[in-house]
């Protein structure tokens, strides 16, 4: 009896350490990051802030400087160098030389790196979304949601699961292969290039980031010329939060510039990964009461807008419902698009068939699932979708007849915030996956291994029958053997093994020296 007691003493006593272990905070070092040049000082007569007036036409696209400009009110940020093919192969180098170090680091060292990044944006969330927003005219809330949250999201996900994902993963080895033992094994790529869209800036370059140095590799990260100002910044804490842990900052480069920058990029790197996410131009609470919708990133971005519209109802469709600007700036006009309902339309116009990329939600009846699947099949992206209904099984049997990358069942884009998934479309939205098992595993050279499982007692041998000279009965002994092994009858394989055995012992008389 005393026995158990103090067993059940002994349990207890365990649980409770455990639970006290448990509510420890981990230690993790904060860093510091200069922030003194981005922040807003609002002093709008400032020497630096003047209006810009971007160049219109192919005149932008080349040039040594990219400039960065605040889209919601033109005000002018700075520039930053455009690379050229050479000094991009230079910064591809560099990363791969301190990449052979980091390849050697566990899973624990780079746990600590992700706990230093997580803390300091859960800190300057403020600090990160504002700079976001004022590079791409998001609302303080849109960037919330798309950049911070997804971003911990993607951490967290990391920090629990990441390693599971990334040890070597044992598989069967089959009937003929039964004294071996199989696995896969995650080895780091090397290099990874990733060039990444404007839309989210934060998010864009650290899901990449994370990924790639969490399977052991070093990234190089071509911004967008459109969101540069931000990602510079941005670049900053994954710097110091490389040097915190000891790692080498040559480990992750992020690069400035025009096609030309990201083309050097695609040629250099061992893996390129491309990046967007969905949606821009969202309705939301205002930034510093400024603007209560987000503006568009791209100047030209709103005629474009404007022409599908246009052109859709040319066509017949017609606009039922439609925001208005409020109180903007004549000179801001420009970067904003009123979110826009619009009907009657099919699939005859551009607005159906292009990507549009705006607030704007066209509406089309339909009468049966077949025509819906058809409808929404009928177009040359397929990044994802999302079906709406009453009945959640009517919407999940739709939704699994779609052909596109994700399916979000009465939700929008909530298959993103789930950082165990796969992220990517089909057809012209893009190839490969990266999120989730499948994207943190597309950063590997995945090796397949066999060695044996008893060593040293079961070794391949290659039975005496097909051992060179091969034996005149070699053939019918395979025969045999093949329907020992897969036959799908259990008697008709005890009826092979036989056979099997059977020349296994009548070898010694008849050999292929006869053939002489
Ligand atoms: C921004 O995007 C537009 C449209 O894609 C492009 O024409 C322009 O060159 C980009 N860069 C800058 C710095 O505006
Ligand atoms: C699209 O709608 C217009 C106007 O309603 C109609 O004239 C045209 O035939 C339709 N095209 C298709 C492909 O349905
Ligand atoms: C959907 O589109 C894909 C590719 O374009 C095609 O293979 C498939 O048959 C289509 N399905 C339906 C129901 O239209
Ligand atoms: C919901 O949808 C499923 C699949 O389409 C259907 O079998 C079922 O009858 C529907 N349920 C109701 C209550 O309509
Ligand atoms: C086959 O030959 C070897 C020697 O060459 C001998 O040791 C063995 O017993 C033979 N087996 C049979 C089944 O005759
Ligand atoms: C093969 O047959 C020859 C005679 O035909 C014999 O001398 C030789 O020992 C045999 N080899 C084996 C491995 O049994």
């Amino acid at each position: 009896m005393a026995f158990w007691w103090s067993l059940l003493v002994l349990a207890l006593a365990f649980a409770i350490g455990k639970f006290l272990l448990w509510l420890i905070p981990p230690k993790v070092p904060s860093i510091d990051v200069d922030a003194s040049d981005v922040l807003d000082d609002g002093n709008q007569a400032q020497e630096n802030s003047f209006i810009y007036v971007p160049p219109r036409g192919a005149a932008q696209q080349s040039g040594t400087k990219v400039q960065c400009y605040e889209p919601a009110t033109m005000k002018y940020l700075g520039y930053v160098p455009a690379l050229t093919a050479d000094e991009v192969r230079e910064q591809v180098e560099k990363v791969r030389k301190a990449q052979k170090m980091w390849a050697k680091t566990s899973f624990k060292q780079r746990r600590q790196f992700l706990r230093i990044l997580l803390k300091y944006i859960i800190k300057h969330q403020a600090l990160i979304c504002e700079i976001s927003s004022r590079d791409t005219g998001k609302t303080m809330v849109d960037a919330s949601l798309g950049e911070i949250m997804t971003t911990c999201e993607k951490i967290h996900w990391l920090l629990s699961e990441g390693e599971k994902w990334l040890k070597p993963e044992y598989r069967s080895s089959g009937r003929s292969m039964l004294h071996k033992s199989a696995r896969v094994e995650f080895h780091p790529l090397g290099v990874i290039g990733a060039i990444v869209s404007w839309n989210y800036p934060f998010h864009n370059i650290f899901n990449p980031m994370l990924a790639a140095l969490f399977s052991g590799n070093g990234i190089v990260i071509k911004i967008s010329e459109n969101a540069s100002w931000s990602g510079c910044f941005y670049f900053r804490i994954i710097q110091s939060a490389l040097a915190a842990i000891g790692a080498p900052e040559d480990l992750v480069e992020v690069i400035t510039g025009f096609g030309e920058t990201g083309e050097a990029l695609v040629s250099s790197a061992d893996k390129v990964i491309f990046v967007g996410s969905p949606g821009v131009g969202k309705m939301g609470p205002p930034l510093a009461g400024r603007y209560d919708m987000g503006a568009l990133c791209m100047h030209e971005h709103s005629e474009k807008l404007e022409g599908l519209v246009h052109d859709a109802i040319d066509k017949g469709a017609e606009i039922v419902a439609r925001g208005s600007f409020g109180p903007i700036g004549g000179d801001a006009v420009d970067q904003y698009y009123p979110p826009t309902v619009i009907v009657n339309v099919n699939h005859s116009m551009r607005l159906m068939q292009e990507e549009a990329f705006g607030p704007i939600m066209p509406i089309m009846k339909f009468s049966s699932d077949e025509e819906v699947v058809k409808l929404a099949n009928d177009s040359r992206y397929g990044l994802g979708c999302a079906v709406f209904s009453g009945n959640q099984s009517h919407a999940r049997e739709i939704a699994s007849q779609i052909h596109c990358g994700f399916a979000a069942v009465n939700d929008f884009a909530a298959t993103y915030m789930c950082q165990s998934l796969p992220f990517g479309g089909v057809k012209h939205s893009g190839f490969g996956r990266f999120g989730g098992a499948e994207g943190l595993r597309a950063c590997c050279l995945v090796k397949a291994v066999v060695e044996d499982r008893w060593w040293p007692y079961i070794k391949t041998v290659i039975p005496k029958p097909i051992q060179y000279p091969v034996a005149e009965n070699a053939f019918e002994f395979q025969e045999s053997l093949v329907e020992a092994l897969y036959g799908l009858s259990i008697w008709d394989r005890l009826k092979a093994l036989v056979s099997v055995l059977k020349v296994l012992t009548e070898q010694n008389s008849t050999n292929s020296s006869k053939l002489k």
